[in-house]
């Protein structure tokens, strides 16, 4: 519900006898988890009031401290800086008084930079607009009905340079969820260049908190980091041009106390693939400022009179449940409005993917007997990953040139393709649509298509270049040969990946004031190309991938259900990385695949059992040569596919309770993916180091229902939900890296 509301400050003002007065304007979104508040004062300040837990219908103006200290300028003009420079804002602006970290900042045509957004009105509409720029196909963000939302739209106006900023809010009805962006309209008569613009700022009323932010690197993607928040600034980010292993497009705030299942947490989640930051500043005053959107680090963006710019969105989820809720508050919205499509709702195909099998070294002969020795065992897709193309024998070639390598599958993709339909099963195909390499067609014939700045050294980076996705040339010209494949085969499937970052960042197609934007159009350029696929071929599986999971960021679901999340596919390893995935995403997006050992990445030896299980909490498959593995291991493969097909509904629909933490001291992890009507659920145990004298642990249950009694078969019990969550299991398993996993069924 989204309300206004007035009320009326009285005051003292230093020095005058009299009380003043101020009439304040509030409006509140509230649902019955969450209430926000902000509050416009007589000169149009928008302020923030309140962020958090649902909060009675009282007149919570009392928390902006207006009659404290620093007065409200129109009463009190000599001291308006410090006004400026101590309350808290809904969008802060620079250049008048408030020197903390703003959202918005603009340059005229003169080099001048202050602005200033005052409140000129608002509007309420049931829903949740579709965010729109013109000239731009699509933004992504989560979608909700009518009846599923409602969204506050407040418009501010800089009446100095004639700009107005529309800032969207969205309250869920039924989640602890809301969604901001921000909408700039150039309505002066000169041009400006935008060189910040947020999505979002929340003002904290103390620093008593912790931050969480999920980082790592190539193979070690998202693990989960917590700090205190101290005085100064505190962020992550990236200027990678992707979202990045490195850091993902998260943070939290969350109370000293919160853990897995308690306390408070106020999570932001960007949704974009492109430069972000994600920066909480602890004010002199102790007060905690948080900001999150496009990286305003490299950026600038030129607006003429008329045009406008729309910021991609900051999904807010707030959690009295720690991070537990947190998590299924994430996965929930973006099960149910983010993820789009015929494959949303869908079991996937259980797929197995030549890479690790084969890399470069295939024809169609090898990719067949995969096939077929796959389709014997249950596995329902082949993917053919990387050399398919080109001349493409090893990474260094043909990149941009999709057509078919015939060397390799002669007579090309159709007869392999119907050879592995006929099988009985899908065929899926491997892309790196936004690259072209130094060693092929496409850059000799069109050099000036690759991002670049002309007269300096193009950086390579497996010798590649990123095309110029900002260009509508490239984007037809690439999406036009993946068509052409697409329409000469059954393609179901593709992978789409992107191995690397963006460095010397030039367009050739760009005029010189505008090439700031070019991180920014590179980005709406891929999102373009991946509607268009995802439009044009409606039933087509899209798996993201960059480098493994360093892309792997809210906005890339829009486009595909699911994204491979990480190179590293050891199971053990896989522990931290899916867990730290798990913090925002759902599983049913978690590309996870089985794959050989000693693993590849880390040369570590897993039971075959447990890296099945492991992999069963993501979309599941395989990634090995299903001809040469040890017969006792392929002999696994049907009984693994099985526990998938019984286990996926729950896994992929399920709720998701995060029992071990593979982070902490205790050698083992432990989740369960439990019904919505909690009549079943799943628990999987991995022990990391066996450790001696320690026969057994005892691992307590979540989210079941208390007064349920529930079958185990595996434990060949039947206990209360009660004393399965009270009491917990005992759970002894033998050696390192062995693993379990139980099923609870609620009786009738
Ligand atoms: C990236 C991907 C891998 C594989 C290779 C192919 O590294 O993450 O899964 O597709 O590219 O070159």
């Amino acid at each position: 519900m989204i309300r206004e509301q007035q009320t009326t400050i009285g005051f003292h003002v230093w020095g005058a006898e009299k009380l003043s007065e101020e009439t304040v304007k509030v409006l509140r979104l509230d649902n019955d988890g969450i209430t926000y508040a902000m509050a416009v004062t007589e000169e149009g300040f928008l302020l923030h009031v309140y962020y958090g837990k649902r909060c009675g219908d009282d007149d919570l103006t009392y928390l902006l401290h207006l009659d404290e200290g620093t007065y409200t300028p129109q009463h009190h003009n000599r001291e308006r800086l410090n006004f400026m420079d101590s309350r808290p804002f809904e969008y802060p602006c620079h250049g008048i008084g408030d020197f903390r970290e703003p959202c918005f900042m603009v340059m005229d045509e003169e080099g001048m930079s202050a602005c200033d957004l005052r409140y000129r009105g608002h509007r309420i509409v049931s829903g949740k607009p579709v965010l729109k720029q013109k000239g731009v196909r699509c933004i992504p963000a989560t979608t909700a009905s009518e009846g599923e939302a409602e969204t506050l739209i407040v418009t501010m106006e800089d009446a100095h340079e004639g700009l107005v900023v529309e800032l969207s809010y969205s309250i869920f009805r039924d989640s602890n969820v809301i969604t901001r962006s921000a909408k700039v309209i150039n309505k002066g008569y000169r041009e400006v260049h935008v060189n910040r613009v947020l999505s979002a700022c929340v003002e904290f009323p103390s620093s008593d908190y912790d931050m969480i932010t999920l980082n790592g690197a190539w193979a070690r993607e998202r693990a989960v980091c917590r700090a205190a928040l101290h005085g100064g600034k505190q962020s992550v980010d990236s200027i990678r041009g992707v979202s990045s292993a490195q850091h993902n497009p998260f943070a939290a705030l969350c109370s000293k106390d919160a853990d897995e299942d308690r306390g408070e947490v106020w999570a932001f989640h960007f949704v974009y693939s492109g430069n972000f930051l994600a920066e909480t500043e602890v004010a002199q005053d102790g007060k905690a400022r948080f900001v999150m959107g496009i990286n305003p680090y490299d950026f600038s963006w030129l607006l003429k009179p008329e045009e406008e710019f729309t910021t991609p969105e900051v999904v807010m989820v707030y959690s009295e449940e720690g991070f537990g809720g947190m998590s299924r508050t994430f996965h929930d919205l973006y099960r149910g409005h983010l993820i789009r499509g015929y494959w949303k709702d869908r079991e996937r195909p259980v797929l197995i993917n030549n890479w690790e099998a084969t890399y470069f070294r295939f024809d169609q002969d090898k990719l067949y007997a995969i096939a077929e020795q796959a389709s014997k065992l249950g596995i329902e897709m082949l993917v053919v990953d990387d050399g398919w193309f080109g001349h493409r024998d090893f990474d260094n070639s043909s990149l941009g040139d999709w057509y078919v390598y015939e060397e390799k599958l002669k007579g090309g993709l159709k007869p392999l393709v119907d050879r592995v339909n006929a099988l009985g099963m899908k065929f899926g195909l491997w892309f790196e649509p936004e690259m072209v390499s130094d060693d092929s067609e496409l850059f000799r014939t069109h050099p000036e298509w690759a991002i670049q700045i002309i007269g300096r050294n193009m950086t390579q980076q497996r010798a590649q270049y990123v095309l110029d996705y900002s260009n509508p040339e490239v984007r037809e010209y690439v999406y036009g040969m993946i068509r052409k494949i697409l329409d000469s085969a059954n393609v179901e499937y593709i992978k789409w990946d992107m191995n690397r970052n963006l460095t010397e960042v030039g367009s050739t197609a760009l005029p010189g004031k505008r090439q700031r934007e070019l991180w920014h159009r590179y980005v709406l350029g891929v999102y373009e190309v991946m509607d268009r696929l995802t439009t044009d071929y409606p039933k087509l599986l899209l798996e993201n991938c960059s480098s493994g999971g360093g892309r792997f960021d809210p906005a890339m679901l829009y486009f595909s259900p699911q994204i491979w999340t990480s190179d590293d596919t050891d199971g053990i390893a896989r522990l931290q990385i899916q867990y730290g995935t798990s913090y925002c995403y759902p599983a049913s997006a978690m590309g996870a695949h089985v794959s050989d050992c000693p693993n590849h990445v880390l040369g570590r030896t897993v039971p075959f059992d447990t890296r099945g299980n492991v992999a069963l909490a993501g979309t599941f498959g395989y990634e090995l040569d299903v001809t040469r593995i040890p017969e006792e291991d392929r002999a696994k493969i049907p009984g693994q596919i099985e526990k998938f097909h019984r286990f996926n509904g729950l896994v992929r629909d399920g709720d998701r309770y995060r029992i071990g933490n593979p982070f902490g001291t205790e050698q083992y992890d432990a989740w369960m993916h439990v019904s919505k009507d909690k009549n079943e659920a799943v628990l999987t145990f991995v022990q990391i180091m066996a450790q001696p004298n320690r026969p057994k642990r005892n691992i307590k249950l979540k989210g079941l229902c208390p007064d349920k009694k529930y079958q185990c078969e595996e434990l060949g019990m039947t206990l209360s939900g009660r004393t399965l969550m009270t009491c917990g299991i005992d759970i002894g398993l033998h050696g390192d890296y062995a693993s379990a996993t139980y099923y609870f069924k609620a009786e009738e």
